[in-house]
């Protein structure tokens, strides 16, 4: 949450009452100040890269100045190293540069260029820092959780002087080539080439030198546009950059009154990344723009900035712009019919992205294939190791479970995580707490957690409570554990400095937080006013942490508490573009500059296992959500995509955001239903809530200047439309689960992209308002603008569509739109044949008590009749006993044919074979008790009864049919009492 107005950004705390001001004066919302944050002209390094590569597009005669000396490299066991040289001038002179390229058993590809260390006293750090000086190379260790295994098959195919070919991969239908002089590599998959690093020769490496003090020169001319940065260099270095290239940046760099003071002065890389034949990229978020990537260097319709990645506090964020967000994932995949490939830029430093899709004329692929559109990204990060996964595909499946195997699956939640949260800045009371958890009973609407935000504290002391407001935390906690509900408090990284609270004094004794870059502890504003941040890559710093969660330690919570990592990019509401000077050291004295983006998820992830150790013997998921977020953060828990605001545009901008993160590995994510700043109108906030049912995390959330908006408070007819959208959540919940289940498995996506579902529909790459949730089938289009009152959904495929609500077959046709009616009653959800999911039909307050309910089968027969198949996954959602076989994975299928619906173990495990535990042995007393086949077949007419067959035993289950009406409602039929155990098999016979 940030506050809004004068008070936010930058802005200088100077003296008396900031606390008062703080909680008391609220400004009406204005748009971010985008000239908070950097434009890239005002960032050197991205300028400098910008410039170079303009430099080197121009001229005819560019030549990378980056060389493998052929005679320094060796091959062995699935990797090649050898030394790039880098000619820095005229004179010839050179820098070496070790490159390790590595071929992974996954078929993934590394590409790593470190620099080569320097002798001791070789080059000073300036300003007598003590920031480390070596290139940061700890991000593998923060981000990589497997997968590095190297492919002992990958075997050189030739080698000359000129260049070196590898082929790897799982059937060796990858090839690398490894181009010597100039550097380049050219990644092909079945002898066509997919992605190519340096193919336009902008690898820029900036080496380390010293500084060289000369006398002043005339200043050079200044760019159109360019702003003068204060604290400007007098002193000048050995000309090496290309000419346009702007110096001043180099060793000392101000914006918005804040000087980075650099001791390593520059050290950027860049390099170009070319996707062959490829028109669309999809991935890097967060950034609030279509899931199809933009171009980025003007031209009609395209941005004029790079995609930053730099995460931030960037508060009533703009829609459809590259801007940074709170959180980073540098990661993208290219896709185009045929073919996916992709890229994982694995580097926490300030990160900029180039796109320019370029019509190609000279494309090899004339050959074969049509399209002769390429993607040419541009990567500039600040600092570290160049280091760049390369993923052949060839699916978007196959791109995004290999990330996943280096950087980690979506943590298996809690399940009352999928249910509904209701959030706002914030509940004032305990007794607000328990009022609004009775109203929601009274209006029936389910919901899972209720949420406290910071004025839950005493006067923004973490791990305490106001305790005029909250006087029985505990039972307040209790009400809600009764109703089966739990509560989440806010715990962020910024710790109050102030006099008599045990944790900051803790924090400075223990010196476990972030430094200044004088070594001393960094002091900066937020919330409480002074404030001392806990450095969370210091594992004293983590277990320190974890001390103080203990329900002993926090008193007031309890087994029901969980918590809310905010303002970790971290936000510092006087530092430099609303964060940390990036001269700031961490634990090993690297600096803030080198780990920014990860700083946001080794906190959240302190968080993870603090909440792990609360008490002794208890092991159970913890719920943690993060604002700021890294590759990786997906295996701790949700995030959100911060602060977004009441309008339409913004609920329409939330999909593609959800999208982007799900098929960017982290697929646990929504938007604040209601939008945080603002207030929604009644048809918006119905309209939120009919598509935030769609998110895999689904919160509402409000601003504290906001009315309060809890949902019965909309008065009819709005309140029935929203219980009803709430409870369609929850019936699915299993669903839901199932499908956190697969992304917990493998990396797939919760809600998936046409793309990806059919990546050879070209007619569906660039569309990003409609989705399918999980495996079910079901296809959802929200209402996402004002007025409207039908939507048109795309139809990927020659299936049979069915209303989800009417059964009524939708008249489609492949790759066609058809309009949807959508009154504000009606929510677009369509069920694509060939599909089985599971639903809770009993209406219930939250997902708990739902935990021993009977399910229900929804069966959509296929066009031909004949086919219907589905997942469902259920553990006992809390413990992580299903890591020791304490799960039911069934796989359901209905044969058309045969004329039989059946059970089996989805891996094929003999259920006798597993060692039921307390929660499977509950689990035979839950059945699948109804099943619904929607376009049932005419076998099922005539019937009264049906035989079912589970454990040796069988019986009859009665049979409705209801034969396709002249509305065009299809022939459904309704098994009752069913009464087959879930877990077990069982054979449903209609012959
Ligand atoms: C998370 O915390 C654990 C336990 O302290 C530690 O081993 C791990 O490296 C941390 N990972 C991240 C991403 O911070």
């Amino acid at each position: 949450m940030h506050l809004s107005g004068p008070l936010s950004g930058k802005w200088t705390v100077t003296s008396l009452g900031l606390l008062s001001i703080l909680s008391t004066v609220f400004t009406p919302a204005v748009a971010v100040k985008e000239h908070d944050f950097k434009k890239c002209h005002q960032s050197g390094f991205c300028s400098r890269n910008r410039a170079f590569a303009d430099h080197a597009l121009a001229a005819s005669s560019w030549q990378s100045p980056y060389t493998i000396l052929p005679e320094s490299g060796a091959f062995k066991d699935g990797q090649y190293q050898a030394t790039i040289l880098k000619t820095i001038n005229d004179q010839g002179e050179t820098v070496r540069l070790p490159i390790t390229i590595s071929f992974l058993e996954s078929g993934t590809g590394r590409v790593t260029v470190d620099e080569e260390k320097r002798q001791k006293g070789e080059i000073e750090l300036r300003h007598n820092s003590k920031a480390r000086k070596e290139r940061y190379n700890e991000a593998e260790k923060w981000v990589i959780v497997g997968g590095l295994g190297l492919d002992k098959k990958a075997k050189v195919e030739s080698q000359d002087k000129t260049q070196l070919t590898v082929k790897y991969g799982p059937s060796s239908n990858f090839e690398a080539i490894i181009k010597f002089s100039p550097f380049s590599i050219d990644f092909k998959r079945d002898g066509i080439s997919q992605i190519k690093f340096n193919d336009q020769g902008l690898l820029n490496i900036e080496h380390w030198r010293p500084k060289i003090e000369k006398a002043p020169e005339p200043e050079p001319e200044k760019k159109e546009g360019e702003e003068t940065t204060e604290g400007e260099q007098k002193e000048e270095e050995k000309k090496e950059e290309p000419q346009g290239v702007d110096e001043s940046t180099l060793w000392e760099e101000t914006f918005g009154g804040n000087t980075d003071s650099k001791p390593r002065g520059p050290e950027s890389i860049g390099l170009d990344i070319s996707f062959v034949g490829f028109e669309h990229v999809f991935g890097i978020p967060s950034h609030a723009s279509s899931l199809s990537l933009k171009q980025t260097r003007g031209g009609e319709g395209n941005y004029e900035e790079p995609y930053r990645l730099y995460n931030a506090d960037v508060f009533e964020y703009i829609l459809d712009s590259p801007m940074t967000l709170y959180g980073a994932i540098p990661f993208m995949q290219a896709h185009r019919k045929g073919s996916s490939v992709g890229v994982f830029w694995l580097n926490a430093a300030e990160t900029w992205v180039d796109v320019v899709k370029a019509k190609d004329s000279k494309n090899p692929l004339a050959l074969g294939l049509g399209s002769k559109t390429t993607t040419r990204t541009h990567w500039m990060s600040e600092s570290g190791l160049l280091d760049v996964f390369v993923f052949l595909g060839p699916t978007p499946k196959d791109v995004v479970t290999k990330y996943a195997e280096l950087t980690g699956t979506t943590t298996m939640p809690q399940e009352f995580a999928l249910g509904y949260h209701q959030c706002r800045w914030n509940y004032v009371s305990d007794e607000d707490v328990k009022d609004v958890d009775r109203k929601m009973d009274k209006f029936k609407m389910p919901y899972d957690v209720i949420w406290l935000d910071i004025e839950y504290t005493d006067e923004k002391k973490y791990f305490t409570w106001d305790q005029h407001s909250f006087k029985d935390p505990i039972g307040m906690g209790e009400q809600l554990a009764n109703h089966g509900r739990q509560l989440v408090t806010i715990i962020d990284p910024h710790i109050k400095n102030v006099d008599n609270y045990p944790v900051v004094a803790e924090l400075k004794s223990k010196e476990l937080a972030v430094k200044n870059k004088e070594g001393s502890i960094f002091e900066g504003w937020c919330w409480p006013g002074s404030s001392h941040w806990i450095d969370a890559f210091n594992p004293k710093a983590r277990e320190w942490w974890a001390s103080l969660f203990k329900y002993t330690s926090f008193k007031g919570t309890r087994e029901n508490t969980w918590i809310w990592n905010d303002m970790n990019e971290p936000s510092v509401f006087n530092g430099p573009e609303v964060t940390m000077p990036k001269d700031n050291l961490h634990d090993g004295n690297w600096e803030h500059r080198d780990v920014h983006n990860l700083n946001g998820m080794t906190f959240n992830n302190a968080t993870f296992h603090a909440l792990k150790s609360r008490k002794p013997g208890e092991l159970r998921r913890p719920f943690v959500l993060t604002r700021a977020f890294f590759a990786g953060s997906q295996r701790i828990g949700a995030m959100w995509t911060g602060d977004n605001m009441a309008e339409w545009g913004h609920l329409k901008a939330s999909f593609p955001m959800v999208l982007s993160q799900g098929i960017s590995g982290y697929p646990f994510s929504g938007a604040d239903v209601g939008g945080f700043f603002g207030n929604p109108d009644k048809d918006l906030l119905t309209r939120w809530y009919q598509a935030g049912i769609f998110y895999p995390f689904f919160r509402g959330h409000a601003h504290i200047d906001a009315r309060r908006r809890e949902p019965y408070l909309m008065g009819e007819p709005y309140n029935t439309i929203i219980a009803a959208a709430l409870r369609l959540r929850y019936s699915l919940l299993p669903s839901w689960y199932t499908a956190f289940h697969q992304a917990h498995v493998d990396g797939t996506p919760i809600i998936k992209p046409m793309f990806y579902t059919h990546p050879s529909e070209e007619g569906g790459l660039a569309i990003d308002d409609q989705f399918f949730v999980g495996n079910t089938g079901l296809l959802a289009k929200p209402v996402t603008e004002q007025d409207k009152e039908s939507v048109d959904i795309w139809i990927p495929d020659n299936e049979v569509y069915y209303d989800y609500f009417t059964y009524n077959i939708i008249p489609t046709s492949k790759g066609k739109s058809v309009t949807i009616d959508a009154p504000m009653d009606k929510i677009p959800l369509l069920m694509q044949g060939g599909h089985i999911f599971a639903r809770r039909d009993i209406p219930r307050r939250s997902s708990t008590l739902m935990k021993w309910d009977d399910y229900t089968l929804v069966v959509s027969v296929s066009k031909d009749g004949k086919h219907a198949e589905g997942d469902l996954y259920v553990d006992d959602g809390d413990s992580y006993d299903f890591e020791k076989g304490q799960y039911i994975n069934r796989k359901f299928v209905f044969d058309g044919s045969a004329k039989t619906i059946v059970s089996i173990d989805a891996e094929g495990r003999e259920t006798k074979s597993i060692k039921e535990g307390e929660w499977l042995k509950k689990m035979h007393g839950v059945s699948v008790d109804k099943i619904i086949v929607v376009g049932a077949p005419a076998s099922l007419a005539g019937k009264k009864e049906v035989s079912v067959e589970s454990g040796g035993k069988s019986w009859s289950a009665s049979v409705e049919y209801n034969a396709a009406a002249s509305s065009g409602r299809a022939a459904f039929a309704v098994i009752k009492k069913v009464a087959a155990p879930v877990g077990a098999d069982f054979k449903i016979n209609f012959a």
